[in-house]
Protein backbone atom coordinates (compact mmCIF):
# COMPACT_ATOMS: atom_id res chain seq x y z
CA UNK A 1 0.00 0.00 0.00
CA UNK A 2 1.56 3.43 -1.12
CA UNK A 3 1.78 5.87 2.26
CA UNK A 4 0.38 8.91 1.98
CA UNK A 5 2.69 10.39 4.19
CA UNK A 6 1.62 14.71 3.79
CA UNK A 7 -1.63 13.95 1.87
CA UNK A 8 -4.92 15.93 3.44
CA UNK A 9 -7.69 13.80 2.98
CA UNK A 10 -11.46 15.64 4.45
CA UNK A 11 -14.31 12.90 4.90
CA UNK A 12 -17.94 14.00 4.95
CA UNK A 13 -19.75 11.27 6.33
CA UNK A 14 -23.79 11.38 5.47
CA UNK A 15 -26.48 9.58 7.79
CA UNK A 16 -26.54 6.07 6.33
CA UNK A 17 -26.04 2.76 8.28
CA UNK A 18 -22.74 1.78 6.71
CA UNK A 19 -21.04 5.28 8.11
CA UNK A 20 -19.96 3.16 10.73
CA UNK A 21 -17.52 1.73 8.52
CA UNK A 22 -16.34 4.97 7.73
CA UNK A 23 -14.72 4.72 11.27
CA UNK A 24 -12.14 2.19 9.65
CA UNK A 25 -10.89 4.28 6.82
CA UNK A 26 -10.35 7.02 9.36
CA UNK A 27 -7.82 4.12 10.37
CA UNK A 28 -6.93 3.05 7.69
CA UNK A 29 -5.92 6.41 6.09
CA UNK A 30 -3.99 7.31 9.81
CA UNK A 31 -2.28 3.98 9.47
CA UNK A 32 -1.10 5.48 5.91
CA UNK A 33 0.16 8.56 7.41
CA UNK A 34 -2.47 10.74 6.04
CA UNK A 35 -3.86 13.89 7.99
CA UNK A 36 -7.90 13.37 8.23
CA UNK A 37 -9.95 15.81 9.16
CA UNK A 38 -14.51 14.64 9.28
CA UNK A 39 -17.21 16.21 8.92
CA UNK A 40 -20.70 14.57 9.96
CA UNK A 41 -24.34 15.48 8.84
CA UNK A 42 -27.07 16.48 11.00
CA UNK A 43 -28.05 12.46 10.27
CA UNK A 44 -24.97 10.78 10.70
CA UNK A 45 -24.85 11.62 14.69
CA UNK A 46 -27.47 9.09 15.01
CA UNK A 47 -25.33 6.06 13.65
CA UNK A 48 -21.62 7.41 14.87
CA UNK A 49 -20.72 9.89 17.44
CA UNK A 50 -18.57 12.76 16.74
CA UNK A 51 -16.20 11.53 19.26
CA UNK A 52 -15.78 8.30 17.51
CA UNK A 53 -14.35 10.22 14.82
CA UNK A 54 -12.99 12.72 16.48
CA UNK A 55 -10.92 9.79 18.18
CA UNK A 56 -9.93 8.13 15.44
CA UNK A 57 -8.80 10.64 13.25
CA UNK A 58 -7.17 12.77 15.92
CA UNK A 59 -8.87 16.15 14.62
CA UNK A 60 -12.07 17.99 15.90
CA UNK A 61 -15.42 16.41 14.18
CA UNK A 62 -16.97 19.69 12.31
CA UNK A 63 -21.13 18.45 12.98
CA UNK A 64 -22.76 21.76 11.21
CA UNK A 65 -22.31 24.90 9.34
CA UNK A 66 -22.97 27.13 12.10
CA UNK A 67 -22.29 24.87 14.90
CA UNK A 68 -19.85 26.95 16.89
CA UNK A 69 -17.48 24.15 16.96
CA UNK A 70 -15.54 25.45 13.90
CA UNK A 71 -12.05 26.71 14.41
CA UNK A 72 -13.27 29.84 12.99
CA UNK A 73 -16.43 31.37 11.30
CA UNK A 74 -15.18 30.11 7.56
CA UNK A 75 -14.29 26.10 8.51
CA UNK A 76 -16.12 25.03 5.06
CA UNK A 77 -13.79 27.08 3.03
CA UNK A 78 -10.93 26.47 5.30
CA UNK A 79 -11.57 22.40 5.04
CA UNK A 80 -12.15 23.30 0.81
CA UNK A 81 -8.21 24.23 0.56
CA UNK A 82 -6.94 22.67 3.14
CA UNK A 83 -7.73 18.58 1.54
CA UNK A 84 -6.32 17.21 -1.29
CA UNK A 85 -9.31 15.37 -2.09
CA UNK A 86 -12.91 15.16 -0.69
CA UNK A 87 -14.35 12.02 0.08
CA UNK A 88 -17.88 11.30 0.80
CA UNK A 89 -18.53 7.95 2.43
CA UNK A 90 -21.00 6.76 2.95
CA UNK A 91 -22.82 8.77 0.11
CA UNK A 92 -26.74 9.19 1.13
CA UNK A 93 -29.97 9.33 -1.96
CA UNK A 94 -30.45 12.34 0.23
CA UNK A 95 -26.60 13.83 -0.64
CA UNK A 96 -26.36 12.56 -4.19
CA UNK A 97 -29.97 14.56 -4.84
CA UNK A 98 -28.46 17.79 -3.07
CA UNK A 99 -25.09 17.99 -4.60
CA UNK A 100 -26.23 17.20 -8.17
CA UNK A 101 -27.94 20.46 -8.03
CA UNK A 102 -25.34 22.28 -6.76
CA UNK A 103 -26.83 22.76 -2.92
CA UNK A 104 -25.07 24.23 -0.70
CA UNK A 105 -27.22 23.70 2.62
CA UNK A 106 -25.24 22.18 5.09
CA UNK A 107 -20.84 21.98 5.86
CA UNK A 108 -20.66 18.71 3.66
CA UNK A 109 -22.10 20.05 0.72
CA UNK A 110 -21.32 23.46 0.91
CA UNK A 111 -17.17 22.74 1.46
CA UNK A 112 -18.22 20.50 -1.67
CA UNK A 113 -18.74 23.72 -3.70
CA UNK A 114 -16.01 25.61 -2.18
CA UNK A 115 -12.98 22.78 -3.01
CA UNK A 116 -11.27 22.76 -6.30
CA UNK A 117 -9.96 19.19 -4.65
CA UNK A 118 -10.47 16.22 -6.40
CA UNK A 119 -13.72 13.95 -4.87
CA UNK A 120 -14.96 10.96 -4.50
CA UNK A 121 -18.21 9.96 -3.70
CA UNK A 122 -19.15 6.50 -1.95
CA UNK A 123 -23.16 5.73 -2.38
CA UNK A 124 -24.49 3.22 -0.33
CA UNK A 125 -28.23 2.28 0.41
CA UNK A 126 -30.55 0.04 -0.06
CA UNK A 127 -30.80 -1.61 -3.32
CA UNK A 128 -34.68 -0.25 -4.55
CA UNK A 129 -33.13 3.06 -3.79
CA UNK A 130 -29.97 2.60 -5.31
CA UNK A 131 -32.17 1.24 -8.82
CA UNK A 132 -34.34 3.86 -8.69
CA UNK A 133 -34.24 6.20 -11.93
CA UNK A 134 -33.87 9.82 -10.03
CA UNK A 135 -30.84 8.28 -7.69
CA UNK A 136 -29.04 6.90 -11.15
CA UNK A 137 -29.72 10.03 -12.98
CA UNK A 138 -28.23 12.15 -9.78
CA UNK A 139 -25.00 9.97 -10.43
CA UNK A 140 -24.99 10.08 -13.94
CA UNK A 141 -25.15 14.41 -13.32
CA UNK A 142 -22.72 14.35 -10.63
CA UNK A 143 -20.07 12.03 -12.94
CA UNK A 144 -20.61 14.70 -15.47
CA UNK A 145 -19.93 17.24 -13.02
CA UNK A 146 -16.20 15.48 -12.36
CA UNK A 147 -17.08 13.72 -9.29
CA UNK A 148 -15.50 10.50 -8.82
CA UNK A 149 -17.89 8.08 -7.83
CA UNK A 150 -17.03 4.25 -6.22
CA UNK A 151 -19.49 2.31 -7.43
CA UNK A 152 -21.74 0.37 -4.72
CA UNK A 153 -21.17 -3.73 -5.17
CA UNK A 154 -23.29 -6.37 -4.77
CA UNK A 155 -23.31 -7.94 -1.45
CA UNK A 156 -25.37 -8.79 1.65
CA UNK A 157 -27.29 -5.44 3.16
CA UNK A 158 -28.01 -3.66 6.01
CA UNK A 159 -31.38 -6.10 7.10
CA UNK A 160 -31.69 -9.87 6.93
CA UNK A 161 -35.06 -9.37 4.85
CA UNK A 162 -33.24 -7.19 2.65
CA UNK A 163 -30.65 -10.09 1.48
CA UNK A 164 -28.34 -9.11 -1.19
CA UNK A 165 -28.49 -6.40 -3.36
CA UNK A 166 -26.47 -3.66 -5.48
CA UNK A 167 -26.38 -0.73 -2.39
CA UNK A 168 -23.55 -2.36 -0.46
CA UNK A 169 -20.58 0.15 0.34
CA UNK A 170 -17.24 -1.51 -1.00
CA UNK A 171 -14.61 -3.11 0.83
CA UNK A 172 -12.52 -0.31 2.31
CA UNK A 173 -9.63 -1.10 1.53
CA UNK A 174 -11.25 -0.84 -2.03
CA UNK A 175 -12.16 2.85 -0.72
CA UNK A 176 -8.45 3.29 0.29
CA UNK A 177 -7.08 2.32 -2.93
CA UNK A 178 -9.04 4.24 -4.93
CA UNK A 179 -8.28 7.82 -2.90
CA UNK A 180 -4.59 6.42 -3.58
CA UNK A 181 -5.37 6.35 -7.35
CA UNK A 182 -6.40 9.71 -6.98
CA UNK A 183 -3.64 11.31 -5.37
CA UNK A 184 -0.65 9.75 -6.51
CA UNK A 185 -1.12 7.03 -9.04
CA UNK A 186 -3.75 9.59 -11.51
CA UNK A 187 -0.70 9.76 -14.16
CA UNK A 188 0.67 6.40 -14.05
CA UNK A 189 0.02 5.74 -17.42
CA UNK A 190 1.18 8.75 -18.46
CA UNK A 191 3.16 8.32 -22.09
CA UNK A 192 1.58 4.79 -22.49
CA UNK A 193 -0.35 4.51 -25.42
CA UNK A 194 -3.36 2.14 -24.91
CA UNK A 195 -5.21 0.87 -27.96
CA UNK A 196 -8.85 -0.70 -26.60
CA UNK A 197 -11.27 -2.56 -28.81
CA UNK A 198 -14.87 -2.73 -27.80
CA UNK A 199 -18.08 -4.12 -28.90
CA UNK A 200 -19.37 -6.40 -31.49
CA UNK A 201 -18.95 -6.87 -35.44
CA UNK A 202 -21.46 -6.81 -38.12
CA UNK A 203 -20.92 -9.41 -40.75
CA UNK A 204 -23.48 -8.32 -43.55
CA UNK A 205 -25.40 -10.64 -45.45
CA UNK A 206 -26.99 -8.39 -47.72
CA UNK A 207 -27.70 -4.78 -47.88
CA UNK A 208 -30.51 -4.85 -44.63
CA UNK A 209 -29.07 -8.00 -43.00
CA UNK A 210 -25.90 -8.56 -40.90
CA UNK A 211 -24.49 -11.67 -38.45
CA UNK A 212 -23.57 -10.08 -34.97
CA UNK A 213 -23.74 -11.16 -31.07
CA UNK A 214 -24.79 -9.58 -27.92
CA UNK A 215 -21.79 -7.42 -26.75
CA UNK A 216 -22.76 -3.81 -25.91
CA UNK A 217 -19.29 -2.61 -26.03
CA UNK A 218 -19.41 -1.86 -21.69
CA UNK A 219 -16.55 -3.29 -20.82
CA UNK A 220 -14.01 -1.62 -23.47
CA UNK A 221 -15.48 2.03 -22.77
CA UNK A 222 -15.02 0.96 -18.79
CA UNK A 223 -11.24 0.22 -19.82
CA UNK A 224 -10.49 3.27 -22.32
CA UNK A 225 -12.56 5.83 -19.76
CA UNK A 226 -10.07 4.16 -16.57
CA UNK A 227 -6.75 4.48 -18.85
CA UNK A 228 -7.61 7.97 -19.98
CA UNK A 229 -8.63 9.10 -16.41
CA UNK A 230 -4.71 7.16 -15.27
CA UNK A 231 -3.05 9.47 -18.04
CA UNK A 232 -3.07 6.99 -21.28
CA UNK A 233 -3.09 8.26 -24.65
CA UNK A 234 -6.48 6.47 -25.49
CA UNK A 235 -7.85 4.82 -28.86
CA UNK A 236 -11.21 3.22 -28.55
CA UNK A 237 -12.23 1.60 -31.31
CA UNK A 238 -15.38 0.30 -31.31
CA UNK A 239 -18.15 -1.41 -32.92
CA UNK A 240 -22.10 -0.18 -33.09
CA UNK A 241 -23.18 0.78 -29.48
CA UNK A 242 -25.64 2.54 -27.72
CA UNK A 243 -23.08 4.19 -25.32
CA UNK A 244 -21.64 7.87 -24.45
CA UNK A 245 -18.73 8.57 -26.15
CA UNK A 246 -15.89 8.99 -23.63
CA UNK A 247 -13.76 12.18 -23.33
CA UNK A 248 -10.31 12.34 -24.37
CA UNK A 249 -9.95 9.20 -26.32
CA UNK A 250 -9.40 8.82 -29.91
CA UNK A 251 -12.49 7.42 -31.02
CA UNK A 252 -12.64 4.84 -33.97
CA UNK A 253 -15.89 3.32 -35.33
CA UNK A 254 -15.67 0.18 -37.19
CA UNK A 255 -18.41 -2.59 -38.29
CA UNK A 256 -16.87 -6.03 -39.50
CA UNK A 257 -13.60 -7.90 -38.31
CA UNK A 258 -11.91 -6.90 -41.16
CA UNK A 259 -12.69 -3.05 -40.62
CA UNK A 260 -10.98 -3.89 -37.45
CA UNK A 261 -8.49 -5.72 -38.48
CA UNK A 262 -7.82 -2.70 -40.63
CA UNK A 263 -8.28 -0.07 -37.83
CA UNK A 264 -6.20 -1.65 -35.82
CA UNK A 265 -3.32 -2.42 -37.35
CA UNK A 266 -3.15 1.20 -38.38
CA UNK A 267 -2.67 2.12 -35.07
CA UNK A 268 -0.40 -1.05 -33.83
CA UNK A 269 3.08 0.83 -34.30
CA UNK A 270 3.23 2.91 -31.47
CA UNK A 271 1.05 0.87 -29.19
CA UNK A 272 2.45 0.04 -25.44
CA UNK A 273 -0.63 -1.74 -24.14
CA UNK A 274 -2.99 -3.67 -26.58
CA UNK A 275 -6.89 -4.51 -24.89
CA UNK A 276 -8.96 -6.63 -26.99
CA UNK A 277 -12.69 -6.79 -25.25
CA UNK A 278 -13.98 -6.57 -28.81
CA UNK A 279 -16.30 -9.51 -29.73
CA UNK A 280 -15.57 -10.36 -33.10
CA UNK A 281 -17.00 -12.48 -35.31
CA UNK A 282 -15.42 -15.90 -35.91
CA UNK A 283 -17.18 -16.03 -39.70
CA UNK A 284 -18.17 -14.05 -42.44
CA UNK A 285 -21.01 -14.92 -45.05
CA UNK A 286 -18.98 -15.94 -48.38
CA UNK A 287 -20.56 -13.42 -50.30
CA UNK A 288 -22.18 -10.56 -49.41
CA UNK A 289 -25.04 -10.06 -51.62
CA UNK A 290 -25.87 -7.08 -53.46
CA UNK A 291 -29.94 -6.84 -53.36
CA UNK A 292 -32.02 -7.77 -50.45
CA UNK A 293 -32.23 -11.91 -50.01
CA UNK A 294 -35.37 -12.83 -51.46
CA UNK A 295 -37.50 -15.33 -49.23
CA UNK A 296 -37.90 -18.50 -50.72
CA UNK A 297 -39.53 -22.00 -50.46
CA UNK A 298 -37.60 -24.78 -48.35
CA UNK A 299 -34.44 -24.32 -46.44
CA UNK A 300 -31.80 -21.63 -47.02
CA UNK A 301 -28.20 -22.01 -46.03
CA UNK A 302 -25.44 -19.52 -45.96
CA UNK A 303 -21.92 -20.43 -46.40
CA UNK A 304 -19.57 -18.55 -44.23
CA UNK A 305 -15.77 -18.00 -44.35
CA UNK A 306 -13.43 -17.94 -41.44
CA UNK A 307 -12.27 -14.24 -40.47
CA UNK A 308 -8.69 -13.91 -39.31
CA UNK A 309 -7.95 -14.20 -35.82
CA UNK A 310 -6.60 -10.52 -35.49
CA UNK A 311 -5.66 -11.03 -32.14
CA UNK A 312 -3.25 -13.78 -33.16
CA UNK A 313 -2.12 -12.31 -36.13
CA UNK A 314 -0.70 -9.01 -33.57
CA UNK A 315 0.56 -11.71 -31.38
CA UNK A 316 2.88 -12.86 -34.02
CA UNK A 317 4.85 -9.54 -34.16
CA UNK A 318 4.41 -8.33 -30.96
CA UNK A 319 5.58 -4.93 -30.72
CA UNK A 320 3.27 -3.88 -27.94
CA UNK A 321 4.66 -4.51 -24.57
CA UNK A 322 1.58 -6.02 -23.23
CA UNK A 323 -1.36 -7.79 -25.03
CA UNK A 324 -4.55 -8.69 -23.15
CA UNK A 325 -7.67 -10.70 -24.36
CA UNK A 326 -10.77 -11.18 -23.25
CA UNK A 327 -12.00 -14.70 -23.44
CA UNK A 328 -16.19 -15.40 -23.31
CA UNK A 329 -16.82 -19.14 -22.54
CA UNK A 330 -19.71 -20.66 -21.46
CA UNK A 331 -18.11 -24.15 -20.51
CA UNK A 332 -14.45 -25.24 -19.71
CA UNK A 333 -13.54 -21.51 -19.39
CA UNK A 334 -10.36 -21.67 -17.60
CA UNK A 335 -8.83 -24.91 -19.90
CA UNK A 336 -10.34 -23.13 -23.44
CA UNK A 337 -8.82 -19.78 -21.84
CA UNK A 338 -5.59 -21.22 -21.44
CA UNK A 339 -5.06 -22.08 -24.56
CA UNK A 340 -6.06 -19.02 -25.97
CA UNK A 341 -3.41 -17.19 -24.03
CA UNK A 342 -0.65 -19.02 -25.23
CA UNK A 343 -2.14 -18.95 -28.85
CA UNK A 344 -2.22 -15.86 -29.30
CA UNK A 345 0.74 -14.60 -27.31
CA UNK A 346 -0.85 -12.86 -24.23
CA UNK A 347 0.74 -11.55 -21.31
CA UNK A 348 -2.46 -12.18 -19.38
CA UNK A 349 -6.22 -13.02 -20.51
CA UNK A 350 -9.26 -11.83 -18.82
CA UNK A 351 -12.20 -14.87 -18.45
CA UNK A 352 -15.67 -14.42 -18.35
CA UNK A 353 -18.92 -16.68 -18.84
CA UNK A 354 -22.00 -14.35 -19.87
CA UNK A 355 -24.34 -17.03 -18.18
CA UNK A 356 -23.20 -16.17 -14.46
CA UNK A 357 -25.27 -13.96 -12.49
CA UNK A 358 -23.73 -10.88 -12.73
CA UNK A 359 -21.72 -11.11 -15.99
CA UNK A 360 -24.54 -10.45 -18.52
CA UNK A 361 -23.57 -8.24 -21.65
CA UNK A 362 -25.28 -5.45 -21.03
CA UNK A 363 -25.12 -5.11 -17.16
CA UNK A 364 -22.96 -2.71 -15.38
CA UNK A 365 -21.18 -5.94 -13.74
CA UNK A 366 -18.59 -8.45 -14.42
CA UNK A 367 -17.73 -11.47 -12.74
CA UNK A 368 -14.03 -12.63 -14.12
CA UNK A 369 -11.15 -14.76 -13.98
CA UNK A 370 -7.44 -12.92 -14.51
CA UNK A 371 -5.24 -16.01 -15.82
CA UNK A 372 -1.61 -14.95 -16.65
CA UNK A 373 1.36 -16.28 -18.83
CA UNK A 374 3.12 -17.92 -15.57
CA UNK A 375 -0.23 -20.14 -14.89
CA UNK A 376 -1.62 -17.57 -11.97
CA UNK A 377 -5.54 -18.10 -11.99
CA UNK A 378 -7.15 -15.61 -10.04
CA UNK A 379 -11.09 -15.72 -9.87
CA UNK A 380 -12.02 -12.38 -8.56
CA UNK A 381 -15.59 -11.09 -6.71
CA UNK A 382 -18.13 -9.64 -8.85
CA UNK A 383 -17.45 -5.75 -9.27
CA UNK A 384 -18.40 -3.01 -11.73
CA UNK A 385 -17.29 -3.24 -14.71
CA UNK A 386 -15.17 -0.17 -13.70
CA UNK A 387 -13.42 -1.80 -11.06
CA UNK A 388 -12.99 -4.72 -12.60
CA UNK A 389 -11.44 -1.86 -15.81
CA UNK A 390 -9.31 -0.34 -12.62
CA UNK A 391 -8.03 -4.47 -11.88
CA UNK A 392 -7.21 -5.06 -15.18
CA UNK A 393 -5.23 -1.47 -15.21
CA UNK A 394 -3.25 -2.99 -12.55
CA UNK A 395 -2.47 -5.96 -13.72
CA UNK A 396 -0.98 -4.22 -16.85
CA UNK A 397 1.49 -2.27 -14.40
CA UNK A 398 2.95 -5.43 -12.69
CA UNK A 399 3.41 -6.61 -16.38
CA UNK A 400 5.28 -3.29 -16.89
CA UNK A 401 7.45 -3.59 -13.74
CA UNK A 402 8.36 -6.67 -13.96
CA UNK A 403 9.33 -6.76 -17.55
CA UNK A 404 11.26 -3.66 -16.76
CA UNK A 405 13.17 -5.48 -14.00
CA UNK A 406 16.49 -6.12 -14.79
CA UNK A 407 17.69 -9.70 -15.04
CA UNK A 408 19.10 -11.19 -12.49
CA UNK A 409 23.05 -11.64 -12.42
CA UNK A 410 24.05 -15.63 -13.50
C1 LIG B 1 -31.80 3.25 10.20
C2 LIG B 1 -31.64 4.10 8.98
C3 LIG B 1 -30.71 3.73 8.05
C4 LIG B 1 -30.54 4.50 6.88
N1 LIG B 1 -29.61 4.10 5.95
C5 LIG B 1 -29.47 4.81 4.82
C6 LIG B 1 -28.54 4.39 3.84
O1 LIG B 1 -27.82 3.39 3.99
N2 LIG B 1 -28.42 5.15 2.71
C7 LIG B 1 -29.19 6.25 2.49
O2 LIG B 1 -29.06 6.85 1.42
N3 LIG B 1 -30.08 6.67 3.41
C8 LIG B 1 -30.24 6.00 4.57
N4 LIG B 1 -31.14 6.42 5.52
C9 LIG B 1 -31.89 7.64 5.27
C10 LIG B 1 -31.05 8.89 5.61
O3 LIG B 1 -30.60 8.82 6.96
C11 LIG B 1 -31.92 10.13 5.38
O4 LIG B 1 -32.21 10.25 4.00
C12 LIG B 1 -31.24 11.41 5.86
O5 LIG B 1 -32.08 12.49 5.55
C13 LIG B 1 -29.88 11.60 5.24
O6 LIG B 1 -29.38 12.86 5.59
P1 LIG B 1 -27.91 13.33 5.19
O7 LIG B 1 -27.71 13.00 3.77
O8 LIG B 1 -27.89 14.79 5.44
O9 LIG B 1 -26.95 12.63 6.10
C14 LIG B 1 -31.33 5.67 6.69
C15 LIG B 1 -32.25 6.02 7.64
C16 LIG B 1 -32.41 5.26 8.77
C17 LIG B 1 -33.44 5.68 9.79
Amino acid sequence: MSALVAQNVAIGVTGGIAAYKTCTLVRELKKLGADVRVAISESTREFVTDLTFATLSENPVVTSLFSGNETSGTTHIEMARWCNIFVVCPATAHFLARAAVGMANDFITTTLLATRAKVLICPAMNSVMWEKQVVQENIKKLQQLGYEIVEPEWGALATSDEGEGWGRLPEIQNIVSRIQHCLLATDDFKGQKVIVSAGPTREAIDPVRFLTNYSTGKMGFALAEVARQRGAEVVLITGPNHLDKPNGVKYLEIESAAELQAVITNEYDDCDILLMTAAVSDYRPRVVLKHKLKKKAGEFQLQMVRNADILAELGKKKTAEVHVGFALETESGIANATKKLSAKNLDFIVLNNPLEPGAAFAGDTNVVTIISKDGLVDTLPKMSKKEVAHTVLDRVLHVLEAGSQPLAAG
